[in-house]
């Protein structure tokens, strides 16, 4: 740490710095850049050490999932940006993922392809074909190889070919170069449509190019922009039988993560911040197995898990006490799973903690069972849940008025200690389709291929003084992930994750070898 008193501290403020701020990362290294060294770095190079490019079994879904978007929008080009880096602080970026849209009709998954762009081209019959946009990897002659921590390849290995993705998802490829030229064609007769909020140079890009054709633009274009938005959620509420591949994936690999956390908690028990021990556990098997998590986990013991969104995860983890874990894996491809289990640390459940328990245990059954029957709407699944909710908390002396009247729009009173939804579509985001239009999520009718959650809850937070002194403190969900089937059943696709009182007790002896 330097003193302020520093003789090489300049005192006049006036002064101009030499060295633009622009530049000033640049101070902690010096990079060479002689004729002679830039020659002698693009030379002497053998031929790359890749892998075999296979076909990327989303391939064959691309094709359908493209004519899905584009089919309001004949004769129109529509643009789906990745994204670009986010910055974590200073130069340091955050992992890149894309946006969810854009993996959906590109098929691209893990940290792929920042910077890039998906055109859905029209075609002359009103259907369209995507068009994607990348920057390919460079020769080893050019600066860039050595010198762009962003895409060199000596700092990021080696980029794709425009052949090698073409090959492997089956669209067509150009390079990112190109981009202006190929979305300003016909520009004014061909109007546009961009996906807002997701790269801001592509759209100024889009704006600049409707503005100099006559089109409509900025503001203007806002509502036709937000109609492409729609439409590419909508299109995503039924999944193809890859998604539910790689949803089931995903759902196992959670599995293994909570396999992991059951085995970790005595070792919770003794850490001060036990619940970063357990956050720790399904990380690894996140990172191992998949692409990483897919919201941060929720590691919440004892009275925090009263606290819905408690991703602090930095208390202790007390025998006797419920730990609420909450964590999906994000898979390669992007899908995430959704689980919930509460688990009692020392492997058995006190009465007043499974009394909790088996109430939204049974909530759970309630409302796969509303789904399970014909003409379900998906509001329908909440208010499945919701009546075993109020009718326990009744029971117990809790609800203040009757079930009838805590269930009618003007009282919902059992809602105090559970405020959230009991269901959200899952897919690429944790909480899926989440631009689609009411009438299509809330009030649609479910559907084959629809996959999405179930996780009520009971939530009696420590400092609650409507509620009897055993009740307070205790905190439960269980979450589980289901799909609903082409003869419209629905299957729990987390079932293997235990999660009756039996089954939670006996899972974590089996783990902690008693
Ligand atoms: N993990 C977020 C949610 O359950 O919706
Ligand atoms: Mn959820
Ligand atoms: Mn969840």
């Amino acid at each position: 740490m330097g003193t302020m008193t520093d003789s090489h501290t300049s005192t006049n403020t006036e002064e101009a710095p030499e060295q633009s701020m622009a530049s000033r990362g640049e101070s902690r290294s010096r990079r060479p850049d002689s004729d002679a060294f830039r020659e002698f770095m693009g030379s002497g190079w053998g031929p790359r050490i890749t892998k075999e490019v296979e076909r990327c079994g989303a391939a064959d879904y691309l094709p359908q999932r493209a004519a899905k978007a584009g089919e309001p929008f004949a004769g129109e080009r529509l643009v789906i940006p990745a994204g670009t880096y986010k910055v974590r602080n200073n130069d340091c970026t955050y992992r890149f993922r894309a946006y969810s849209a854009f993996a959906h009709l590109s098929g691209l998954g893990g940290e792929r392809e920042p910077d890039s762009v998906l055109v859905l081209e029209p075609k002359e019959n009103g259907s369209h074909e995507a068009v994607l946009y990348f920057k390919p990897r460079t020769s080893r002659s050019a600066q860039e190889f050595y010198s762009d921590p962003q895409y060199g390849e000596f700092w990021v290995g080696a980029r794709p070919s425009l052949e090698e993705v073409h090959q492997e998802m089956g669209l067509r490829c150009a390079h990112i170069d190109t981009l202006p030229d190929a979305l300003a064609k016909d520009a004014g007769r061909v109007k546009l449509r961009i996906v807002r909020g997701v790269d801001a140079s592509i759209e100024a890009m889009v704006n600049e190019i409707r503005e100099q054709a006559g089109l409509p633009f900025g503001e203007e274009a806002r509502s036709a922009d937000e109609a492409f938005e729609e439409r590419l959620s909508e299109i995503r509420l039924r999944k193809d039988a890859f998604e539910l591949a790689e949803l089931a994936r995903a759902v196992e690999v959670t599995r293994a993560g909570f396999e992991d956390i059951v085995r970790v908690l005595p070792r919770a028990v003794g850490h001060r911040r036990g619940e970063r021990v357990v956050e720790g556990a399904f990380g690894a098997v996140a990172r191992e197995e998949g692409n990483g998590l897919g919201y941060d986990t929720i590691a919440a013991s004892g009275n925090h898990a009263n606290t819905l969104h408690w991703i602090d995860n930095d208390g202790p983890v007390n025998e006797g006490d419920l730990i609420l874990v909450d964590a999906g894996v994000e898979v390669d491809s992007l899908y995430t799973a959704d689980i919930t289990r509460t688990l009692p640390v020392n492997g058995r459940f006190t009465e007043v903690q499974a009394r909790v328990y088996q109430a939204v245990l049974d909530a759970c059954e309630a409302a796969l069972a509303r789904a399970n029957e014909p003409g379900t709407r998906f509001r329908d699944v909440h208010d499945a849940a919701m009546f075993v909710i109020a009718t326990r908390l009744r029971e117990w002396g809790l609800l203040p008025v009757s079930v009838e009247e805590s269930l009618s729009p003007a009282g919902q009173q059992h809602r105090r200690w559970m405020p959230h939804g009991t269901s959200h579509h899952l897919g690429l985001d944790v909480h899926d389709c989440a631009q689609a239009r009411r009438e299509m999520y809330q009030d649609a009718l479910l559907e084959p291929g629809m996959t999405f959650t179930i996780e009520p809850g009971l939530y009696f937070r420590a400092d609650d003084e409507a509620i009897p002194a055993e009740y307070r403190g205790i905190g439960v969900r269980i979450e589980d992930d289901v799909v609903v089937n082409e003869d419209g059943s629905v299957t729990r696709i987390s079932e293997d994750i235990p999660r009756t009182i039996d089954d939670v007790e006996a899972w974590i002896a089996r783990a902690q070898g008693r």
